[in-house]
């Protein structure tokens, strides 16, 4: 028997989302581990789409992405940051952020390119530069404060150093980056040419009043930058994975070169009506505080509880310490919780390369009032 060949990635299983959704839906269990809303879309949108596909808006679209749309994101960037993009040659629209994030990486990482991330990390980062012969370089951040000792990365970075991905607010994490944060990143990055990935896909959801600061707001870093935000996040509908990434002229140009053979482009009738929807920004004002709200709800419900909530400053995830109800690892005591007490989480070692276990889970807010109420309602008989 002849053996064929096995992929690049052959050592890489199925993500931990889809495993932990697959046991939540063998058990019948709330799933709080997958980032995604249970809720519905704003139907004013999906009445855009329904008009854009029935007008017949139904063929390729540009390889960059419809004018319309990129006028509408260059908009919501100046006005959300106060920094200029052109909507023809420094905006690109993709097919959601892992699209971006895999053609950036795949535009600019060459074989022995070090690239230097941050743990606990998103999962699709690390394959994504091996895959192009890259070399991740990890820096751990840490419960319970998960903060970034700027020294140390600075350690990390060689003559080979190619790019830093960093990604505020954080996935898993929940942490924002605070202006002392930018500042040492333009520290390590000036007069070198390394590159910024910076994955933004929660942008609009950062509580407390607290600012999301964009790398775009920094020319220093902006004109090194790939920005990525993702329309799934925004207008909760991540199964239409749609996103975009803006970046200056030069580097789109580069990214483009990818992107025409990645996807071409992206579903047309769609990005017309999110152009339609985006001319009212009060559509995505309202983000920080609906999901301060549910944050606040569930936080509120298991203050009671053994769980130690650790800060939640953006996305849709809130980080649980487990370490006073149980000293299992804390993937067992996710699928412990998933079949006995009808919630899936995800734990935090499967976003660390070393599996590093701080019995820590993570879960997803994003959830109609009812699925949190049942949700704590299970959790607090721990
Ligand atoms: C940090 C982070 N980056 C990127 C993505 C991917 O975004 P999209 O669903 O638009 O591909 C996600 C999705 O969960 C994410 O959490």
């Amino acid at each position: 028997m002849i053996q064929l060949p096995l992929s690049k990635l052959s050592n890489v299983g199925t993500t931990i989302f889809s495993q932990m959704t697959q046991l939540a839906n063998e058990n019948e269990a709330i799933n709080l581990s997958q980032g995604f809303p249970d809720f519905l879309p704003d139907s004013e949108l999906l009445n855009h789409v329904d008009h854009f596909i029935k007008k017949g808006f139904n063929q390729y679209a540009p390889m960059p992405g419809m004018i319309a749309l990129k006028e509408q994101i260059a908009a919501k960037i100046e006005h959300s940051h106060q920094a200029v993009y052109h909507p023809d040659s420094e905006i690109t629209v993709t097919a959601g952020g892992t699209q971006a994030i895999f053609t950036t990486i795949a535009s600019f990482i060459k074989k022995d390119d070090e690239v230097i991330i941050f743990e606990p990390a998103y999962d699709c980062y690390e394959p994504t530069v091996e895959l192009f012969g890259g070399i991740v370089k990890r820096f751990e951040m840490k419960a319970p404060d998960y903060e970034i000792d700027w020294n140390a990365v600075k350690n990390l970075v060689t003559d080979k150093t190619r790019m830093i991905i960093i990604n505020n607010p954080n996935n898993p994490a929940g942490k924002v980056l605070k202006e002392n944060d930018i500042l040492e990143l333009i520290k390590i990055v000036k007069e070198t040419p390394i590159l910024i990935l910076s994955d933004e896909v929660y942008e609009n959801i950062v509580f407390d009043g607290k600012e999301h600061l964009s790398v775009c707001k920094y020319p220093e870093l902006k004109e090194r930058s790939i920005m990525v935000a993702s329309f799934g996040k925004l207008f909760h509908v991540t199964g239409w994975k749609i996103g975009y990434c803006a970046a200056p002229e030069n580097l789109t140009h580069e990214f483009r070169k990818v992107h025409q053979f990645n996807v071409f482009s992206v579903n047309t009738p769609i990005q017309l009506a999110l152009a339609e929807y985006m001319k009212n920004p009060d559509h995505y004002h309202y983000l920080n505080q609906f999901f301060q709200e549910k944050r606040d709800f569930l936080r509120q419900g298991l203050s009671n509880t053994s769980f130690e909530l650790l800060d939640c400053e953006g996305t849709y995830f809130q980080a649980l310490r487990y370490d006073k109800i149980s000293d299992k690892n804390d993937l067992d005591f996710a699928r412990e919780l998933t079949i006995s007490h009808k919630v899936a989480s995800v734990p935090f070692s499967s976003f660390y390369k070393n599996k590093r276990d701080e019995k820590v889970i993570r879960l997803c807010f994003a959830k109609k009032q009812e699925t949190l109420e049942r949700a704590i309602e299970n959790l607090a008989k721990l």
